[in-house]
């Protein structure tokens, strides 16, 4: 019995955390129907993304930046703050998300489809992925596979590395697993962010669509729900210790699917999509999560127990500054 319990853990952590190398890397030749893109030079550009720790976020507001820059007037928000409806306004968009569980999380994708037509807009998607990589590539075709069903024009797509964020591998301490990434993003991630906003500009004024070429990728297979509900099924408590929060709101803020309720302190396990959004952002510590047996410490605190600066962007240091400043 307890070596059947030792087997289903290890498989199951196998599953979760050691399956992120496990690339086969080989095209499939499965091009997305690329419709006609006129040349033009865009005016009004929207940069919109979903960020649980800040890495999609950074790089969105990061690509926002490049684009001002250039003299364009760029709307950049999370999307959670945009009215769906508005996205048709733009004559460019760029989308971005994490990759969870192997995929673009099913709270954005479903916000994507509800999406007017944006029929004819030249669009853009990135993706930031944890450490090695887990299907970073496919999911940000599927990105903008998501915008070309609306109608967008491909216009590129890029991927930016960052260290995991995923604190199931650090409590179950495989803690230099997820340091060996410590110093991502660095300043070549930044010029990678913003090379791709001018090239994508760059493809846009000479009318060059973007083809969307999805590689052969095992973890396909298993992405999104399979992986969430083997995650769910080790993770045997989930609450938020009454006497610990402060209820400042934070884990209702990030939790996609409102599966929190602060007046109990009561998370609805079954509405949960395990995106650990509410124990990587809780400031004090307060949510209680258990994955087969041992307590799960979120990103904040892993790293400011491991003394981790992440780098910002020269562009933001002066905004940083003036606000200490304030
Ligand atoms: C619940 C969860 C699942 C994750 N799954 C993957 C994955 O399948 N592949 C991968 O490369 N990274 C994975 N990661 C790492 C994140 O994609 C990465 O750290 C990302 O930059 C986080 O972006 P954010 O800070 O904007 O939320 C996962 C992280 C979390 C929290």
């Amino acid at each position: 019995m307890e070596e059947r319990r030792l087997f289903l853990k290890k498989s199951a952590l196998t599953l979760i955390t050691l399956s992120m190398p496990m690339v086969l890397s080989c095209k499939t030749g499965v091009t997305a129907a690329t419709a006609k893109m006129n040349p033009k030079t865009p005016k009004k550009v929207v940069v919109f993304w979903y960020s649980q720790t800040g890495n999609t976020e950074r790089a969105g507001r990061l690509i926002a930046e490049t684009l001002k820059k250039q003299g364009l007037d760029v709307v950049a928000s999370e999307y959670r703050e945009m009215d769906p409806a508005s996205v048709a306004n733009f004559d460019m968009i760029v989308a971005g998300s994490p990759v969870y569980y192997y995929d673009v999380p099913a709270n954005f994708k479903k916000w994507l489809r509800a999406l007017p037509d944006i029929g004819g807009i030249p669009c853009a998607a990135y993706v930031t992925f944890g450490g090695t990589g887990g299907n970073q590539h496919n999911t940000a075709c599927t990105l903008l596979e998501l915008l070309a069903d609306k109608g967008g024009v491909p216009a590129g797509m890029e991927t930016f590395a960052n260290m995991p964020t995923f604190a199931i591998t650090w409590s179950y301490g495989n803690v230099d697993q997820v340091l060996k990434y410590k110093h991502l993003p660095n300043e070549k991630s930044y010029d990678k962010m913003r090379d791709f906003a001018s090239l994508v500009l760059k493809r846009v004024g000479e009318g060059k669509p973007f083809e969307i070429d999805k590689e052969v990728d095992l973890r396909d297979l298993i992405k999104n729900t399979p992986s969430i509900w083997s995650t769910k099924l080790f993770i045997s408590h989930h609450t938020i210790d009454a006497d610990k929060c402060i209820e400042c709101g934070t884990c209702i803020k990030k939790c996609p699917v409102g599966a929190i309720d602060l007046s109990k302190h009561h998370v609805d396990t079954d509405r949960c999509i395990a995106c650990l959004g509410c124990v990587n952002n809780c400031p004090v510590q307060a949510v209680d999560m258990v994955f087969m047996g041992k307590e799960i410490y979120g990103y904040n605190e892993f790293v400011r127990r491991n003394g981790i600066q992440i780098l910002v962007p020269e562009e933001f240091k002066k905004e940083i500054h003036q606000s200490i400043r304030l």
